[in-house]
């Protein structure tokens, strides 16, 4: 939640600081879209610029009133918390020469704000982040770093804050505690970002700052220290995706184009993880063996669409590896003391690594005893970090709030996990194990004959942009699929939608359905060995008896859904734990096209930010 650049380079006044800082907002702004805004340290002062709205407001007005060229800049793009999305709120907070960016809450504020007032400091706008700005504008005495550790002394919460000053030209001073800050590194140019998509354009070259930790960096250094003002050490890292991967490459949207993106999401989360007999490495998962023996159960927590791959999860490891998974909301889990302990496997599963609530809960988890596994998306975020292993999806930059590639990378990812524990705890035989892993690797050409299909199911859905709500009917893994389906259409196209676990149908929800009512059903394989099939093809009668009109997902050649299905959309023939790949595709390409339809922002829906790094 909220976007946050910084630059310094060699020359004095240069347009590049703000180049630099305009085109990482233009990467970042999927982190918060409320409101922008810039300030440039020029060899005569500080000028700043911010505009409500998104990021084109603010380049809008800088087309009118350019700025000054500069030698440092910071720039911000805002997830409104404190205070409503106005010019006024926007960042950079300014007091005299001192301009601040924020992201987090201080959670102190209020009390800060009164010492503040009562000291005679005036304040423009409502946020929290202004209190910041007094206080390193007071605490400010020729030395900017210095100022901000005395700062972030008394500042409780969540923040990285980026400050510069115009008696400092060419150096721009970050601090990060609960909120994540990378460093871009150059050649007699330096970087500051939220993440690494902030200076992608100019370098692959990143430092990871640790928690609690103060960066400043002029053209030429950069300078790492605690909060209690010992010099500290940053990880160095190299970037590996480039400036492309996050252009939307000729798709009208980047969920377009990162639901078109999945078959290679998922071919490059599997890549190199098998040796050449065909058993499962897993070099990166670096808790001992015997631990993982030795777990008893294992503890899914994550937020929104990635709780949702935790619950496929679920199906596959307790079937492959027989330990008990619970998954669990990591906002929820912290709050209910729950039974964790030395032989529980934690498994955080998150895109951004920065979840606020999902790393409480890997806190909670390991103060708790228990072996946290992140698997995550983006490398050097807080999540892997602060776990003891992490399985990296290999998905690429995920850009649209909304997630698609990443749900299918980490649904690949779990699949693999459960697949070595089973290898390494004996539960399923080598040859049981390769031809499950055989599957596994079939399925991104499976997703690319379902994106081959899209048009038909773009055509239903452009028919149904009137649409009130939606329900979503599936079972066992069917149901996650059905979860994350009517969060999609919820979350881009503002359409009331449900999903439920289609036997939970008479026990309720099926008030919900009368004449016309649309309702989607995930259709389980006719090949499955138990009595499932029939059943949901019960459901779906029972639904259409009562008026609903059914879209139906079920696989090619299951003619049994005919009768009863107003329109099928086929996805190709899958084992019956791997089928989520598939099946949730025509869901997501559905809610793509029935938002685009309805002339909404499906990259930037109201109200969403990517990275939710407020608890
Ligand atoms: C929905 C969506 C969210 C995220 C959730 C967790 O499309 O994107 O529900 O899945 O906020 O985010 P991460 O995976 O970054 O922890």
């Amino acid at each position: 939640m909220c976007g946050i650049v910084g630059y310094v380079g060699r020359s004095q006044a240069s347009q590049r600081p703000l180049e630099v800082v305009l085109s990482g907002l233009g990467r970042l702004e999927y982190r918060g879209y409320d409101s922008a805004g810039v300030a440039v340290v020029c060899p005569d002062g500080l000028v700043t610029a911010k505009r409500a709205g998104k990021l084109t407001n603010l380049l809008d007005d800088l087309a009118e009133h350019p700025l000054t060229p500069g030698s440092a800049a910071i720039g911000h793009t805002r997830w409104a918390t404190h205070g409503g999305p106005t010019d006024g709120n926007a960042h950079p907070h300014r007091v005299g020469g001192l301009a601040v960016i924020h992201n987090g809450i201080i959670e102190n504020f209020a009390t800060l704000k009164a010492e503040l007032l009562a000291d005679g400091a005036e304040f423009l706008s409502d946020t929290d982040t202004e209190v910041v700005a007094h206080l390193l504008a007071r605490a400010y005495e020729g030395d900017l770093t210095e100022a901000m550790r005395a700062v972030v002394a008394r500042l409780e919460g969540a923040f990285t804050l980026l400050a510069v000053h115009e008696d400092a030209p060419g150096r721009v001073v970050g601090a990060r505690r609960n909120s994540p800050l990378v460093v871009g590194l150059g050649e007699g140019e330096n970087f500051l970002g939220s993440d690494v998509a902030a200076f992608i354009a100019s370098t692959k070259e990143a430092l990871e700052l640790g928690q609690d930790q103060i960066v400043t960096i002029t053209a030429d250094s950069v300078d790492v220290i605690g909060f209690d003002g010992e010099p500290a050490t940053a990880t160095a890292y190299t970037v590996d995706w480039d400036a492309t991967a996050a252009v939307k490459g000729g798709f009208a949207s980047f969920m377009d184009k990162e639901i078109h993106d999945q078959p290679k999401a998922v071919a490059d989360t599997l890549l190199g993880r098998t040796d050449p007999r065909g058993a499962l490495v897993l070099d990166e998962l670096r808790i001992p063996e015997a631990t993982l023996r030795s777990i008893d159960k294992i503890i899914v927590i994550a937020c929104g669409t990635a709780a949702y791959s935790g619950h496929v999860a679920k199906y596959a490891i307790e079937h492959w590896c027989r330990i008990p998974v619970e998954v669990e909301l990591a906002h929820e889990f912290r709050y209910r003391d729950p039974i964790v302990g030395p032989r529980t496997l934690v498994v955080a599963i998150s895109q951004s690594g920065e979840t606020m609530d999902t790393l409480m809960a890997v806190r909670h988890a390991r103060e708790q005893g228990a072996s946290v596994l992140a698997i995550c998306n983006t490398h050097g975020s807080t999540i892997p970090r602060e776990s003891d292993a992490v399985l990296y999806t290999h998905a690429g930059p995920e850009v649209a709030v909304a997630s698609t590639k990443a749900f299918l990378a980490q649904v690949a990812a779990c699949y693999l996990l459960g697949l070595y524990l089973a290898q390494l705890r004996g539960t399923k035989f080598p040859d049981e194990l390769r031809e499950i892993l055989e599957d596994l690797h079939a399925l991104p050409d499976k997703i690319q004959r379902v994106l081959d299909d899209e048009e038909a199911v773009r055509h239903v859905a452009q028919k149904m942009a009137d649409e009130e709500s939606f329900l979503f009917l599936g079972r066992h893994v069917g149901y996650p699929v059905a979860l994350e389906g009517a969060l999609k259409l919820k979350e881009i196209a503002y359409i009331h939608a449900e999903g439920f676990a289609a036997g939970e149908l008479k026990h309720g929800p099926i008030a919900l359905v009368d004449e016309g009512q649309p309702v989607f059903v995930i259709v389980p394989s006719p090949r499955g060995r138990d009595q499932l099939h029939a059943k949901v093809v019960s459901n779906i009668q029972e639904v259409r008896a009562r008026g609903a009109r059914t879209l139906v997902i079920a696989e090619d050649g299951d003619e049994a859904v005919v009768p009863y299905a107003d329109v099928v959309f086929r996805v190709p023939q899958t084992p019956s734990l791997l089928a989520p790949l598939v099946a949730v595709v025509p869901l997501q390409i559905f809610a793509c096209a029935l938002a685009t339809a309805k002339g909404l922002d499906v990259d930037q829906p109201r109200n969403l930010a990517k990275s939710v790094t407020v608890e």
